[in-house]
């Protein structure tokens, strides 16, 4: 197993299935987006969409009473998430599931609450919330974080390299628009603290990528796919007043 050859997306899965979570955030801007949302005891069905190995889904877990399915593509993700939850004794509420967030494995307005941090860009905000509206009840809830221009310069270098990564990036009043058009009252939007991104996610990631070095000594995938990711830590140094995560909150009307 230690000599076979790895792909990147092997690299990517290694290096983040041990991770508390895939991309920037905390449990402190979970709770304050939950915030935003009345009668969360109400909620009996909520889904954490692109939910990665689970940390905000834990989070959510204590917060609502209802059930709650983590979906992801990865299973290595919803292993760590289902061995999370049992670890907490919290598997009869949480039950992590593998499946695509474009083509929802569930039946039509199951949910009081659609969460995804970091993950909707994966299929375009547009197309995610166009597709997830069929599956909240009316009045139910979709509380998703992505990456946005905070400005309106936007450094080519960015621009490139989250439509190279697959996803554009728009302006937050953009997103706003798009969310009304698909069929959702706004709630609120806020932008993600420095933390999110390094204390949160880049130190421990980096801590993964050494771990890599390490395993994989010479090998040039691995090298490269280290340098990658370094190189998005500098980017974001360097240009951090122009893009940031931001979560949206809406309401099904
Ligand atoms: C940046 S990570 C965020 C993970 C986690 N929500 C967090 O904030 O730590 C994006 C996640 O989306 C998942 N993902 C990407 N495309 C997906 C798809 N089409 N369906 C389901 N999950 C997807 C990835 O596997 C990854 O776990």
């Amino acid at each position: 197993m230690e000599n076979k050859q790895p792909s990147v997306m092997d690299l990517l899965i290694e290096t983040h299935a041990g991770l508390e979570r895939q991309g920037p955030g905390s449990p402190e801007m979970t709770r304050k987006a939950l915030g935003f949302l009345d009668h969360l005891d109400q909620i009996s069905h909520a889904a954490d969409l692109g939910c990665g190995s689970g940390g905000q889904t834990m989070v959510l877990a204590q917060h609502l009473t209802g059930a709650i399915i983590g979906l992801d593509l990865f299973p290595d993700f919803i292993h760590a998430l289902n061995e999370n939850a049992q670890k907490q004794n919290m598997e009869k509420q949480v039950k992590g599931v593998v499946g695509s967030m474009d083509e929802l494995p569930f039946e039509k307005e199951t949910f009081g609450l659609i969460w995804s941090e970091g993950a909707i860009d994966n299929i375009g905000f547009e197309k995610g919330l166009t597709h997830w509206h069929g599956f909240l009840q009316k009045n139910g809830y979709v509380v998703v974080s992505c990456p946005s221009w905070l400005t309106k310069e936007r450094p080519a270098v960015i621009e490139k390299f989250w439509s190279d990564a697959g996803s554009g990036l728009d302006s937050i009043e953009h997103n706003v628009e798009v969310l009304q058009k698909c069929g959702y009252q706004f709630i609120a939007s806020f932008t993600l603290p420095e933390t999110c991104w390094t204390d949160n996610y880049f130190i421990p990631r980096e801590a993964a990528l050494k771990g890599l070095l390490k395993k994989y000594p010479g090998n040039k995938t691995v090298e490269a796919f280290v340098a990658e990711n370094r190189d998005e830590v500098e980017q974001y140094v360097k240009y951090k007043q122009y893009y940031g995560y931001v979560f949206y909150i809406g309401k099904k009307i």
